[in-house]
């Protein structure tokens, strides 16, 4: 068996994407993303030929905060097991530490096994949990406003209630971009606030609650996120009816990334959100 790990060019496009729209019952979002994917400069793709026959993919993305980002493996069904996966990992991981990056993440759901024991074989351990919440019906979703949006001048304080709080302690520091999680450090809140996307509530006992939220997109799909929120439980289920409440996408593609355990669970589901999934953050740190 030869086995060759390169670059992905242009013409690998159909033979991977034969199998790959296959994937999670046609689910896959792989096949919408390709075409931006190879074009990207701040990230870059891999492809696995076995006896000349592709047979496997994945990307590396570099983010901005200096953490490579694996993502968008995939394996022919006939191929599995054989240690390909591990392979593309091990070749796209080389390729950003030549770029200086030592600290990699991916993410899985918590129920894809095969990728759970994949990753733990690579040498990533579990960093984060997060549960994510669905509003599938607005019913009981509060009614009113009170919420404002933040502005450049708001960004010091922001930032320090932040970091002071569980959530972002439980969740390493992170806000969700889609499915990339990515440090939510001065400089992305700061680039959050500039694109109008986060949000804070306060009362008149001063307390208050900040959150990041905005729409999403993987290729064709498009849902509200909010993918950070902490802060004062009846001010999050303010914000949250809120902007679910005047949300323009389908009512049923809003959701709400919360780090496991976090007390603001209940919060959201006294206010109509069921967990819908989980999604677990791995993490392996370069020597
Ligand atoms: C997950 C996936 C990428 C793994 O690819 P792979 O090439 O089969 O993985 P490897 O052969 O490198 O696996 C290495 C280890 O992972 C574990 N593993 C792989 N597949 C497994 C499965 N189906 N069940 C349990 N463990 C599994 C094994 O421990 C294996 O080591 P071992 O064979 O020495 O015991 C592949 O199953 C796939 O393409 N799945 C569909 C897409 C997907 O889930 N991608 C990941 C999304 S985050």
């Amino acid at each position: 068996m030869t086995v060759i790990v390169r670059e992905a060019k242009p013409s690998d496009k159909k033979p991977l994407m034969d199998f790959v729209t296959k994937t999670w019952g046609g689910h896959d979002y792989v096949p919408s993303v390709w075409d931006e994917w190879l074009r990207d400069k701040g990230g870059k793709m891999f492809v696995v030929e076995v006896d000349g026959k592709l047979v496997g993919m994945n990307r590396v993305r570099l983010l901005k905060d200096g953490t490579g980002w694996l993502e968008g493996v995939r394996i022919h069904p006939d191929f599995r097991g054989k240690g390909l996966a591990s392979l593309l990992g091990e070749k796209s991981m080389k390729y950003a530490s030549n770029l200086g990056v030592s600290t990699f993440r991916l993410t899985s759901s918590s129920r894809n096994r095969a990728a759970r024991r994949q990753v733990a074989k690579m040498g990533f351990s579990e960093v984060a949990r997060f549960d994510v919440f669905r509003a599938r019906t607005k019913s009981r979703l509060l009614r009113g406003g009170g919420v404002d949006r933040l502005s450049p001048s708001d960004l010091s304080k922001a930032l320090r209630m932040i970091r002071g709080s569980e959530e972002y302690r439980a969740g390493k520091g992170v806000y969700w971009d889609a499915f990339v999680t990515r440090a939510l450090d001065r400089e992305s809140l700061s680039e959050l606030i500039a694109k109008r996307y986060v949000f804070s509530a306060r009362d008149e006992e001063g307390n208050s609650a900040v959150a990041v939220c905005g729409p999403s997109r993987e290729g064709e799909e498009v849902w509200l996120q909010m993918s950070f929120l902490c802060g004062e439980p009846a001010l999050c289920k303010k914000i949250v009816s809120h902007l679910f409440r005047s949300s323009r996408p389908k009512r049923d593609e809003n959701f709400v990334f919360l780090p496991k355990g976090s007390r603001l669970s209940k919060s959201l589901k006294e206010v109509g959100l069921k967990k819908y999934f989980q999604m677990v953050v791995f993490e392996r740190r370069l020597d």
